[in-house]
């Protein structure tokens, strides 16, 4: 397998919020071009990359979604800041005293969004959490006209994270934004190495990096229409639940301890037979598997499993600390053993194993 590093940085770097993929899809096109068969993209947005006939069966469909939480520019006040749109599920705490990039037609513009300083406030006014409403995005702009003007500010501009790529711990765990789902963009492309370097399997699979996940499964609904997916494999990043403040009851998955398979959140349960081939193929390889039963949470998986007549479908994921924040941490090793997982049940899927797992008798 190759050094996975390079590529998770270059994916959790790039610039993708909700909406505004194109710098993302650029990354994966260029991925993938030499892995497939054939790369087309939907009306919305999603990129499909097909390896095997394009009639073949069983029709084994992975997505893993390019877009991240970002915020948008509603308007500029006349003093030249910015108040913005949220783009996806913000915590509102975690939108303060960050810095952003507004991806403006000029170019990227860097800002912070400020906080009221402590000197001010009373006692009382410091115990109060802060509300969206009165967050703005300071660019350093002299007034309206110079934010407009000079830097190119206009409504409708995405703003991302700024937030660099960095080892932790020696390069056992990865420092940075976007894994949410930047690492499941990897590890479906890593997948797709796979099966091209060796044997690909009786199955036709398609690659499929969604657009707008964040603001409601939105690309994965129309990729899933075009592909016509006879089983699905969602890659997302996982809810770690080791740090503290967080207990087993909100989140059961640990860095380090492999790849997890989501039994229950809130927009999915997956197919029971294909669950049990999960957990079979795993310990086949001796991967260790996680699992969590999360109470809240959405993904492309329920998109997937709902299209047309309904497909058998699991979400695979990588454990992840801190999602919906500009900086999350998760495990290399997480990654490479979650790649050769859903490699081997790729290769696995075969027409009669398909029938099996769609056979409720
Ligand atoms: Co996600």
């Amino acid at each position: 397998m190759p050094d996975v590093q390079p590529l998770l940085e270059e994916l959790s770097n790039a610039y993708g919020p909700s909406g505004f993929e194109g710098p993302v899809r650029a990354i994966v096109r260029r991925e993938l071009t030499p892995l497939a068969d054939a790369i087309e993209t939907d009306g919305l947005g999603s990129l499909i990359a097909r390896l095997g006939p394009a009639d073949g069966h069983p029709r084994v469909m992975l997505t893993a979604h390019m877009d991240e939480l970002g915020l948008m520019v509603r308007r500029i006040t006349d003093e030249g800041y910015v108040k913005f749109q949220p783009l996806g599920g913000w915590l509102d705490q975690a939108i303060v005293n960050q810095r952003w990039m507004v991806l403006t037609h000029a170019g990227p513009v860097l800002g912070v969004t400020g906080i009221k300083t402590v000197h001010v406030m009373t006692p009382k006014a410091r115990e109060k959490l802060f509300e969206r409403d009165d967050l703005f995005l300071d660019v350093g702009a002299h007034d309206k006209r110079d934010a407009e003007e000079r830097l190119g500010i206009r409504p409708g501009d995405a703003i991302v994270p700024d937030s660099r790529f960095a080892p932790l711990a020696g390069g056992e765990l990865y420092l940075g934004k976007a894994w949410d789902d930047r690492v499941g963009v990897a590890v479906m492309i890593e997948v797709m190495r796979e099966l091209r370097a060796g044997a690909p399997g009786p199955a036709t699979t398609f690659a499929v990096a969604t657009v707008q996940e964040e603001i409601g499964l939105r690309g994965a609904e129309t990729s899933a229409y075009a592909v016509e997916p006879d089983l699905g494999i969602n890659l997302e990043s996982g809810v770690a639940g080791d740090y503290p403040g967080i207990t087993p009851d909100e989140a059961q998955e640990r860095l380090g301890h492999g790849p997890g398979l989501f039994l229950h959140d809130s927009s999915m349960l997956p197919n029971l037979l294909l669950r049990d081939f999960v957990i079979d193929v795993a310990g086949d390889l001796d991967i260790p598997l996680q699992f969590n039963v999360l109470t809240g949470y959405g993904q492309d998986g329920a998109a997937m499993q709902r299209s047309r007549r309904g497909a058998p479908t699991v979400n695979i994921v990588v454990p992840t600390r801190y999602l919906h924040s500009h900086t999350g941490v998760i495990a290399r090793s997480d990654v490479e053993q979650a790649i050769r997982l859903v490699a081997e049940i790729v290769r696995r899927m075969d027409e009669g194993t398909l029938a099996a797992l769609r056979d409720f008798s």
